[in-house]
């Protein structure tokens, strides 16, 4: 198949472009060169088009196209409001630019790099309520080192659950936002063209090639850097946080498997989480990754940020039924890996 890659330069793109070629398709990578994320004097890769979706001609590149792979994004948490129009050009923009290219060329099959935190604070079960969202946390549950969140109505302990493709979105971030803007654009799209779209809902992605920390990073990259400076990583809350950690290989095979099979899929958008399915706190992801190391031993501060979620975790069984897709790596091995992997500095 021939494949427009977007984000091409970018770290899970990346990966995907290895594992497609491996797979026998061809692939045209493109990217804007973000200097959030790759710096102002990036090494150019002269195999990519160096294009800016929202203002760059993209018709001619879209010719002979089976399949769009959009993974071209602003991505972390965003540090503040002033990030929230950056993320709307980017992330929104970018992508409704896209789809009207994709549109007037008539390439009908997306797969579109789409996230956990679309869920925002997940799923957990009150023993007397069933399924619900938990409360907000409040300031002082957590300074008093109370981190568990409580069930919206009737304030007792909840237990969380995996969540799969029906719960709601309830974006907290800028970028959390964008990522369901994107989701509803390509929906948009769908109807408009009859088109079909699969979107992946990666969990917290770590791997070879992971950029160092910057503001945006996420807590893999950041304990990594950290163990790369000598310092010890520094675990937020009790550490009992829980998380899916998915390596990127895996990530980049869930994006093959979607390329292929995203014509079979029926009109509209069909979302699939890609996560590992072991579950593992931050506690034991630090601790993996300095024993791993031989580094420092991780440091629990107690810090808490507002808008952290507490646990997060995906069924990954509706990938595996509809795009035949199971991780093969698990985080043991692969949070150990990272220990001594190389990381991408800008
Ligand atoms: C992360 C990504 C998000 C991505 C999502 C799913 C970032 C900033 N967040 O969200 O973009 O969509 O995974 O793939 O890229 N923590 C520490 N110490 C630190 C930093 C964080 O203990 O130095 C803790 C936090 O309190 C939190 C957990 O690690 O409990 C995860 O934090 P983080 O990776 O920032 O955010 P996610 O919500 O997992």
């Amino acid at each position: 198949m021939r494949i427009l890659l977007t984000g091409a330069a970018g770290f899970i793109a990346g990966h995907v472009a290895e594992v497609a070629r491996e797979r026998g398709h061809d692939v045209l990578g493109l990217d804007m060169y973000l200097d959030a994320a790759h710096g102002p004097d990036a090494t150019r890769d002269p195999a990519i088009l160096p294009l800016d979706l929202r203002h760059d001609a993209l018709d001619e590149h879209l010719a002979d196209i089976d399949v769009v792979c959009h993974q071209a994004a602003m991505v972390g948490n965003g540090v503040d409001a002033q990030d929230l129009p950056a993320y709307a050009e980017h992330n929104d923009a970018g992508t409704a630019h896209l789809l009207a290219a994709m549109a007037r060329v008539g390439v009908a099959d997306l797969v579109l790099a789409s996230s956990m935190v679309v869920y925002g604070d997940g799923r957990f079960t009150c023993p007397d309520h069933g399924d619900v969202p938990p409360a907000v946390r409040h300031e002082e549950d957590l300074s008093a080192g109370r981190f568990d969140p409580r069930c919206p109505v009737c304030g007792g302990d909840i237990t969380w659950r995996l969540i799969d493709e029906t719960t709601p979105f309830l974006p907290r971030t800028s970028y959390a936002a964008s990522k369901v803007a994107q989701e509803h654009y390509a929906s948009a799209w769908c109807t408009l063209e009859g088109a079909r779209a699969v979107a992946l809902r990666y969990h917290n992605v770590y791997g070879p090639g992971m950029p160092a920390d910057t503001p945006y990073s996420g807590v893999a990259a950041i304990f990594r850097s950290a163990i790369a400076r000598g310092e010890a990583p520094r675990v937020f809350e009790d550490g009992q946080q829980v998380r899916d950690f998915v390596h990127v290989r895996d990530v980049a095979l869930a994006n093959v498997l979607a390329i292929e099979q995203v014509a079979d899929h029926p009109q509209g958008v069909t979302p699939y989480n890609v996560a590992s399915g072991t579950p593992f706190t931050i506690g034991e992801m630090a601790s993996t990754l300095a024993g791993a190391a031989d580094a420092t031993e991780p440091e629990l501060t107690g810090d808490y940020r507002a808008f952290d979620v507490r646990h997060v975790v995906a069924s990954p069984e509706a990938a595996a039924h509809g795009l035949g897709f199971r991780a093969q790596i698990s985080p043991h091995e692969g949070i150990a890996q990272l220990a001594t992997a190389a990381l991408r500095t800008r």
